[in-house]
């Protein structure tokens, strides 16, 4: 495996944080959440920090924490939060870093909005439909700049996902020599 960090990145509601956690299952990797991380650190949650303090303000944490766990040396799926990737100095961030590879969960709007509206986790970015769906257009174009993506549907679970973006992983190991 040549990978030492795995990114999922995608809209809200893509399945970032569960598919990781099978993905870290899989593959006997540490399992991060940039959400978690930032709210462990901060003892508030991305939702507060940006309803409190701005997006912005929450976008320099963001940076701060994906090069903190990028700088982990340890073998690791990271989740990051559905804005982190779509933001130039982020990719340029992991680009930089030897050893990754991106994942898209390609999620259809409706799947996300039906996981946003079915959980009390608070997404101050996505409040009403027309603004959610508006920002998971205008995003399409930055996701689809992940070294791979994974088409994701309402039927798939998160352990089939997994699987597929382990063969990722492993596959290019085949193909690439040491
Ligand atoms: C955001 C997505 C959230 C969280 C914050 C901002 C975004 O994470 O980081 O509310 O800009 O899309 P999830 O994608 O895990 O919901």
């Amino acid at each position: 495996m040549r990978y030492q960090k795995i990114i999922l990145v995608g809209f809200m509601g893509s399945g970032k944080s569960t598919v990781a956690a099978a993905v870290g299952r899989q593959l006997n990797f540490a399992v991060i959440d940039l959400d978690n991380a930032i709210a462990a650190a901060e003892g508030r949650t991305p939702a507060e920090l940006i309803e409190q303090d701005g997006e912005l303000s929450f976008r320099e944490l963001e940076h701060r924490m994906l090069r903190e766990v990028l700088r982990r040396d340890e073998r690791a799926v990271i989740a990051l939060g559905g804005g982190a990737w779509t933001i130039s100095e982020n990719r340029r961030l992991i680009s930089e870093q030897e050893a990754t590879l991106t994942i898209w969960l390609d999620a259809p709007f409706e799947l996300c909005w039906k996981r946003i509206t079915s959980t009390t986790e608070k997404r101050p970015l996505a409040p009403t439909i027309a603004a959610a769906e508006q920002l998971h257009r205008k995003r399409q174009a930055d996701y689809a700049l992940a070294d791979q993506s994974v088409h994701v549907s309402e039927n798939d679970s998160a352990e089939g996902l997994a699987e597929k973006i382990a063969d990722f992983a492993l596959g290019a190991r085949a193909s690439r020599p040491q």
